[in-house]
């Protein structure tokens, strides 16, 4: 996988209203104001075939979708996303920013649906042909909280984000547990956190990293001179 090191990826993990988008967008404008080319993009969908799977998947109105199926449909969506959208976009150089990843499917179908987390990480690892991110950003968030942020919202809730409270806490545990055990790849984040200081310390995180694979130093790369691939 040596040619991934040539970009950066990023991935946002956190359940639902954790608030990944409003940070992502954040974290994009201020790496492009350094001069990096990022590409934000989300999942389940970032592809037209994912687009289409996204609906399938999180639409009501499909009856009843077994947690097997809801799986596959996750990886299928990641696959094509992996494949034609994330690894060019790395081997182009670009930072990519993704609104969820691997870690979703773990946390949602592996503990809150309890397909198990060693199945679903195989299934994700051969879909991707095991590109993982260099840095998951999770925003811990309180399943009651995050389901008030939601409500406060304009959107309806889709199937997953409608199911009981307690399946929201399987999925926070299942994500702490994640990063818990490999924190070097891992940075968390109370998601109550105000927006401005959540912001400042994911690219504190960010440029350090930044510096650490490709020798820049954190905080700014002005015009990016020597056309270096960031
Ligand atoms: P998301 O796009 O974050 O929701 P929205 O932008 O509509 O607020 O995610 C959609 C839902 O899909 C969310 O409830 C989490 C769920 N999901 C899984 O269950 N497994 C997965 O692998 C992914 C990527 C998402």
């Amino acid at each position: 996988m040596s040619k991934q090191r040539a970009g950066l990826f990023i991935a946002f993990e956190g359940g639902d209203g954790a608030g990944k988008s409003t940070q992502a967008a954040r974290l994009a404008a201020a790496l492009e104001a350094r001069g990096h080319t990022v590409l934000r993009t989300r999942e389940p969908g970032g592809t037209p075939i994912g687009e289409k799977l996204r609906s399938l998947v999180l639409d009501h109105g499909h009856g009843h979708i077994d947690a097997h199926t809801e799986a596959l449909i996750f990886a299928a969506s990641r696959a094509a996303h992996a494949g034609q959208v994330i690894r060019p976009a790395l081997e182009r150089g670009d930072i990519v920013l993704t609104d969820r990843y691997i870690d979703s499917s773990v946390a949602y179908q592996g503990a809150g649906r309890g397909l198990g987390e060693d199945a679903v990480k195989s299934l994700n690892e051969w879909a991707t042909s095991g590109l993982q991110p260099h840095l998951t950003v999770l925003l811990d968030v309180d399943p009651a909280v995050g389901r008030q942020r939601r409500k406060a919202g304009a959107a309806a809730e889709d199937r997953l984000e409608s199911e009981a409270d307690d399946f929201h806490s399987r999925i926070r545990d299942a994500f702490l547990e994640l990063a818990g055990r490999r924190p070097e790849s891992y940075l968390v984040l109370p998601a109550h956190d105000s927006v401005a200081d959540l912001s400042a310390r994911i690219l504190d995180r960010v440029c350090s990293l930044l510096a650490s694979l490709h020798g820049v130093p954190a905080g700014a790369i002005p015009g990016n001179p020597d056309g270096d691939p960031l």
